[in-house]
């Protein structure tokens, strides 16, 4: 995939510059420095020779076949050249020239344009707007990145940003980090990031793929390729840009608790993606995973030269969750044997300030070939007595011969420098901060876990759309966006949700009569269709137990609503069934711009947005995605239940989230839907949806 890009047999660089300095000329001398085989062809119109090669006036005019154009014309001539490439047969193209999309509404039209001819010229393109891309392995730099040519490795990068690009090649070049490919997509007017992630996916040289984006185009298809991608390879990703047209509406709880970023979270978590939050994390990851084997579990052992760093470590793997196993008792009894009586042989193993190299390969040896132990941190202060240098050789020999994840703390920074390096060499990542080998670690274990995972199941719930469909269709047809008590409680009833008995009462004799039926205690609440958070304005009223009651709450409720909002339409007054008992949940549907329906599922009631305990994932929701988000909330140990209390009916509310993410799929119309409260009930005993709102969308 996308072979003409990596491996081509021949380059073409349109916009050579004679000039020392400038990008076209900086391109060629990167093309031909760093070791390419292949045929280059420097194009300028002006030129008759270009650092030593025969420049052609255009491409058009090269006898020889060529397989990659590299662009770095001025934008108006981009078109052209791109039309001319087509003409000669050449297929994949890397647009450096920027001032199109990036710079403003005429850029924006020219980009258009570009993608137009491109199609018809049949010539697809990186760009525009880009650095370029780099491929170690082929000796390809068409980049104009100036200080040299990234080593060779297993890390395929793919970012958005070009200057973030230099930097981390720049920071990867002093550091030893060697890289596959790079690709600096620029403004992704053709080739996507789901394209270069599918090409690293299969690319054999890449071990581990990195991205940097801003957003994505299509997020559906962003979801389903990094789902396919990262069960072959970790795919770890640094997203910035914080957008809010995301959120079309944002009158209910749901749309406004989506915020910005919950998207992207919910993205990443279903498609396996590891988000990192810094660039030093995408690099700490990378590093990880590009130089070690994964661990098999979340047991850990720690093996350290001084006390603190050990527990700080220590403290980092109860906060991520990995486990410091105890060590079998022959391994204890054998550190023991050779070890300072004052050191510690339990985990973290402190082998004491003045431990030599061979003190630390010793007792690394035997923890990491404790059969309990399935990955292991080594951290090192560089005290006076250390031999930096000769700790690092003995625990790069020992991770060459085992296969379990050894991450290295060698603390500090100028003292432990050459030991550093050898790790490196070596591929033993090591981190300035234990936290950070932690962290590392624990990303490789959950890695481990994503691609064990059993393929997702999602539920079958057809047929239930036929019956709300009228009610749909109706809204439709008198152009209205909310749905009225009634039609919810048709669509709720149409998708199987248990709902209060419920009676609508125009007067104050009807409430009684209706209060009569349902029996009491009974629960009041304004029906009006401008009025969406009922209880906001006082227009819900709870465990009214008798007629007199039922008489002084209607006129209370009717005369409250009018005053404070004198325009609001009063249909009447809701007399509903009173539920005792039970846990407060919600669930609702919120539609984001770039991933469509994403289903949300939190703590309910009145306190929602303030304690803002939900998870949100995006449509259509598998079982796993369902049983994950519930567990991912806070509400989730209230549900199993404190104190003795019974568990509530978790499995009714997986269903419940089920069924609204087969809502959201069968009414692309809704904008926002929600629950709020669903009440649960002990365990087998269900879910009773007591109020909901709907707003739609299209009409
Ligand atoms: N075919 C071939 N060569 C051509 C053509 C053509 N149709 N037209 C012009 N040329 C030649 C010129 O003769 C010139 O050669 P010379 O220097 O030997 O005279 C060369 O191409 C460059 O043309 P210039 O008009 O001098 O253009 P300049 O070099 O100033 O700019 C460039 C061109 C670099 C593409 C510029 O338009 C541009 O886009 N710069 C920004 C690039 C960028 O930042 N990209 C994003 C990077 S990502 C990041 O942020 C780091």
């Amino acid at each position: 995939m996308l072979n003409n890009f990596f491996n081509p047999k021949s380059i073409a660089v349109i916009g050579a510059s004679r000039t020392p300095g400038k990008i076209g000329y900086d391109i060629l001398k990167n093309v031909i420095q760093y070791g390419y085989q292949g045929a280059v062809f420097p194009i300028n119109p002006e030129a008759s020779e270009i650092l030593g090669l025969k420049a052609y006036p255009s491409i058009l005019d090269v006898p020889d076949e060529i397989e990659l154009a590299v662009v770095a014309v001025p934008p108006k001539r981009v078109l052209e050249v791109i039309g001319q490439c087509g003409e000669k047969g050449i297929s994949a193209a890397v647009i450096i020239t920027a001032g199109f999309r990036e710079s403003g509404s005429e850029g924006t039209k020219l980009e258009d344009e570009l993608v137009k001819k491109a199609r018809e010229s049949g010539v697809r393109f990186i760009g525009p707007n880009c650095l370029g891309m780099i491929d170690t392995h082929s000796r390809i730099n068409t980049s104009f990145f100036s200080a040299g040519m990234p080593n060779k490795g297993n890390i395929g990068f793919f970012s958005q940003s070009g200057a973030l690009g230099i930097a981390v090649l720049d920071l990867a070049l002093s550091e030893d980090i060697g890289f596959s490919k790079f690709i600096s997509m620029g403004n992704k007017a053709d080739i996507s990031d789901e394209e270069i992630m599918q090409a690293l996916a299969e690319d054999e040289n890449t071990k581990v793929i990195l991205g940097y984006i801003e957003g994505v185009k299509d997020g559906k298809k962003f979801v389903e390729i990094a789902s396919q991608v990262s069960k072959k390879k970790p795919l770890i990703i640094l997203k910035s840009g914080i957008t809010s047209a995301g959120i079309k509406a944002a009158s209910s709880h749901t749309g406004a608790l989506a915020g910005r970023e919950a998207s992207f979270d919910a993205a990443f978590k279903q498609s396996g993606v590891i988000r990192a939050r810094t660039v030093g994390e995408l690099f700490n990851y990378a590093v990880a995973f590009a130089n070690q084997p994964l661990p098999q579990g979340p047991n850990v052992a720690i093996l350290t030269n001084s006390g603190g760093p050990g527990i700080i470590a220590a403290d980092a793997c109860d906060r991520f969750g990995l486990q410091l196993v105890p060590l079998h008792k022959e391994t204890v009894d054998e550190l023991r044997n050779f070890l300072p009586p004052f050191a510690s042989f339990y985990n973290p193993v402190d082998i004491l300030g003045d431990a030599t190299a061979e003190r630390y390969e010793k007792a690394l040896y035997l923890v990491v070939q404790d059969e309990k132990v399935q990955g292991v941190i080594v951290i090192l202060t560089p005290t006076a007595v250390v031999d930096v240098e000769g700790t690092a050789k003995a625990i790069a020999n020992i991770a060459n011969l085992i296969d379990k994840p050894i991450l290295t703390s060698f603390m500090g920074k100028k003292s432990i420098e050459s030991g550093s390096k050898i790790l490196t060499k070596y591929h033993v990542p090591n981190y300035s901060y234990p936290e950070h080998a932690v962290s590392s670690l624990n990303v490789m274990y959950q890695y481990n876990v994503w691609t064990k995972r059993p393929e997702k199941v999602y539920p079958n719930f057809e047929g239930l759309k036929d019956k709300a469909l009228d009610i749909f269709e109706t809204v439709r047809g008198e152009k209205r966006e909310h749905l009225t008590d009634s039609e919810i409680y048709e669509v709720l009833h149409a998708y199987g949700f248990l709902q209060l008995r419920s009676l609508m009462a125009r007067t104050s004799e009807e409430a009684v009569a209706a209060a009569k039926v349902i029996g009491y205690p009974v629960v009041m609440k304004i029906v009006s269709p401008q009025i969406l958070h009922k209880s906001d304005i006082g227009g819900v009223k709870l465990n009214i137990n008798s007629k007199k009651e039922v008489e002084n709450t209607f006129f209370d409720i009717t005369t409250r609503v009018k005053h404070i909002m004198p325009t609001a339409q009063i249909n009447g007054v809701m007399i509903q069934e009173m539920v005792s008992g039970g846990k407060e949940v919600i669930i609702g549907i919120t539609q984001d711009a770039q991933f469509g329906h994403m289903i949300m599922f939190g703590l309910g009631g009145i306190y929602v947005e303030v304690l803002k305990d939900i998870a949100f994932r995006i449509a259509p929701l598998s079982k796993e995605d369902a049983y994950e988000m519930i567990r991912e909330t806070k509400v989730f140990p209230l549900l199993r239940g404190v104190r003795g209390e019974a568990e509530s009916d978790i499995d009714a509310i997986e269903k419940s989230i089920l069924l609204l993410s087969q809502m959201a799929l069968d009414f692309p119309q809704i904008i926002e839907a929600e629950i709020n409260p669903l009440v649960v009930k002990k365990r087998g005993e269900g879910v009773v949806a007591i109020d909901a709102r709907f707003i739609i969308g299209g009409n």
